[in-house]
């Protein structure tokens, strides 16, 4: 397994033996199906992180709401996350892991620090102004105080790294400048948490435009691979990957389609992109994309035949969403208990 690279100063972290264990904090929405971007920039994080760090896992299904959702659906696609989350190799043994809206303290949380959070801040957000372009029907005002909500996500349990990809990054920092500004006014209340971000793999793109992120919100299904894509599938979409004119396998500059193919293949394989090149040197991109497709396969399949295995029992998933949701309750008591007091909130 190759080692996690990170881009700041989570790395005193992981260096010998913390006399505490230091706090990790992430969530994902269970907006549909997940794709490998989610794996590789967040969830095969938090599974290799569970080991040196007391980590706490959520799906955020409040978060999900700002976008209309089917109560269904959503409610399906919640079980589906976190199944498919365990099926990753997140341990509930290890880790706490619950559904964001079984633990009200996020919202109470939430209202809070939205009475800290400006409305300049918000209006900077570049995922709000993303998402209100694409959901101009419904700009409503929990899209826009979506990063409130995360804030409270992170600061309820005195997080120290939030492991996420490249794309959370503002809203991580948005996170911070809030838990400054309320320990300013109200004395040391939170951790000021830092992102916790690999330099490989941090932004999988599209494969039909490396330009932008892999995003199941895509309107062509060619552009992502997800989780649960059949492997005939996610050969096929492999294949089809937008690449150059040059034929030749090399990480660099203007190369944005193959720098993304070379970027997955050396996080599934933990090669370096040096020996990747060395590897396809005076070889086809045919053959680079039959690697890098073979390569995301063979990390999948397992997971696949886990995921389906588990959700043929909804009672033990639920069983294990409850007890997830009462231990983060716990951590989440604290810090709630503590901001009311401090803001002069009767109990
Ligand atoms: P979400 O649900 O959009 O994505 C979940 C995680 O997947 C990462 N990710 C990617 N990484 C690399 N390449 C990609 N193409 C790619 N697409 C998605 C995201 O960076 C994220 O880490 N607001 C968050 C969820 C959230 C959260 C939190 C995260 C709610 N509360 C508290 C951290 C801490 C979101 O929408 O992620």
């Amino acid at each position: 397994m190759d080692k996690i690279e990170i881009t700041n100063t989570g790395a005193e972290a992981s260096s010998s033996a913390p006399a505490k264990k230091k706090r990790i904090f992430s969530a994902i929405q269970p907006s549909g199906a997940m794709t490998f971007g989610n794996y590789l920039g967040a969830i095969r994080n938090w599974v290799r992180l569970q080991d040196e760090f007391e980590c706490v896992y959520a799906t955020a299904n409040l978060h999900a709401i700002t976008v209309r959702q089917d109560p269904k659906k959503l409610k399906e696609n919640t079980v589906n996350l976190f199944a498919l989350l365990i099926a990753s190799g997140v341990d509930p043994e290890k880790c706490i892991l619950f559904n964001q809206s079984m633990v009200p303290a996020h919202a109470e949380l939430s209202w809070v620090l939205s009475t800290f959070t400006q409305f300049g801040e918000l209006s900077r957000m570049t995922q709000f102004k993303d998402k209100s372009a694409r959901h101009a029907d419904n700009i409503n005002a929990g899209l826009f105080t979506y990063p409130s909500l995360m804030a409270a996500d992170i600061l309820l349990y005195q997080a120290d790294l939030v492991p996420v990809g490249d794309d959370q990054r503002q809203h991580l920092e948005l996170t911070r400048d809030i838990a400054v500004r309320f320990n300013g006014i109200y004395g040391n209340t939170f951790v000021v948490p830092e992102p916790y971000i690999t330099k490989n793999a941090a932004r999988v793109r599209s494969l039909l435009d490396p330009s932008k992120k892999m995003s199941k919100s895509d309107p062509n299904t060619k552009s992502y691979i997800l989780m649960v894509d059949e492997p005939a599938s996610i050969m096929k979409k492999f294949r089809s990957a937008v690449t150059d004119s040059e034929a030749c396998v090399r990480y660099a500059e203007g190369k944005d389609g193959i720098n993304n193919l070379i970027e997955i293949y050396s996080a599934c394989t933990g090669k370096s992109y040096e020996e990747i090149e060395d590897e396809f040197r005076g070889k086809g991109y045919g053959d680079f994309k039959n690697a890098v497709g073979e390569a995301v396969v063979a990390e999948l399949e397992p997971i696949q035949v886990k995921y389906k295995e588990l959700l043929k029992d909804k009672k033990y998933l639920d069983e294990l969403a409850q007890k997830g949701a009462e231990s983060a309750s716990k951590l989440a008591k604290r810090t709630i208990d503590k901001v009311y007091k401090k803001v002069g909130l009767v109990r």
